[in-house]
């Protein structure tokens, strides 16, 4: 446990460091004028004014943890005006791979990752399922659910009269969080420009939230999955349902029926079939 935190928050100084953010201990003045002088974007002003009237810390703000601002993926940018045609979309995905690059814009790139896991599958997918963010068969593989949980994953899609390859399957985050812990705001708030434009180029009919963490940050609300379940919502154009995390039903597998209940109510939206038993 001592050695996770020691990676995390060597991950965390390792970031800062990167930012350029090396001048706290300057007496007096820890904010640079320039930084003092830029008003906080719209995005966080709700959250800002929530920390004012939090009760005062003796921690240094520094050590605070960062502000999470929870916003959903419709209200983090407008629809694009135009779509990429179908012929497209592959190589507009793989601009999107270009401009992350070998990514150092959050802590993770920090914290032991070996591979940013992008996305995989069909760039015209009618469905696409998000989770929460690389284990560590996909940091290995570079590829989206291909461990145990994948295997689940691969069920699922089955039993929906689907292959994998006709599907289109995502993270929250592209990078493993260390000890596969949940990703951290910041982390998730930082990938999720690349995330959105994914969905924007696929342009799914439909997508399925894998469990509490991708439900979230998509919907950019913090409610119970049963809540959430069993009905549908809305993401970048395409309806979104909410189910558990593979994982989550490897743990629990009495879940398996209420998830099926979940990927039933959207085979009935995508006029999809159960393949016949043999
Ligand atoms: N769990 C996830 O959420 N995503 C993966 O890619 C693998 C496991």
């Amino acid at each position: 446990m001592a050695g996770e935190a020691e990676q995390q928050l060597r991950a965390y100084l390792e970031y800062l460091r990167d930012m350029g953010v090396h001048d706290f201990y300057r007496q007096g003045d820890p904010v640079s004028a320039e930084v003092r002088e830029t008003p906080p974007p719209v995005a966080t002003i709700a959250a800002v004014e929530e920390q004012e009237a939090a009760p005062v810390s003796n921690r240094p703000a520094f050590l605070e943890p960062p502000i999470a601002t929870l916003v959903s993926f419709n209200d983090l940018a407008p629809l694009p005006e135009s779509r990429v045609a179908p012929a497209h979309k592959a190589d507009a995905l793989v601009a999107i791979k270009e401009e992350i690059g070998d990514c150092t814009r959050c802590p993770l790139a920090y914290a032991g990752r070996r591979t940013i896991v992008f996305g995989d599958g069909d760039a015209n997918a009618r469905l696409m399922f998000v989770g929460e963010g690389p284990g560590a068969d996909e940091d290995t593989s570079g590829v989206p659910f291909v461990g145990k949980a994948g295997q689940l994953l691969n069920n699922m899609i089955q039993a929906m009269g689907l292959k994998r390859e006709q599907v289109y399957i995502a993270n929250i985050v592209k990078c493993r969080p260390p000890a596969n812990r949940v990703p951290e705001p910041v982390e998730a708030n930082t990938c999720d420009q690349f995330l959105l434009q994914q969905i924007d180029v696929v342009q799914p009919q439909v997508v399925v939230a894998l469990g509490a963490t991708a439900a979230m940050y998509l919907l950019g609300v913090k409610q119970s999955l049963s809540s959430l379940r069993g009905r549908w919502h809305s993401c970048r154009g395409a309806k979104l349902a909410v189910t558990y995390h593979p994982a989550f039903l490897l743990r629990d597998p009495r879940q398996k029926s209420e998830a099926w209940k979940d990927l039933q109510m959207v085979m009935a939206e995508m006029g999809l079939k159960a393949p016949a038993k043999s």
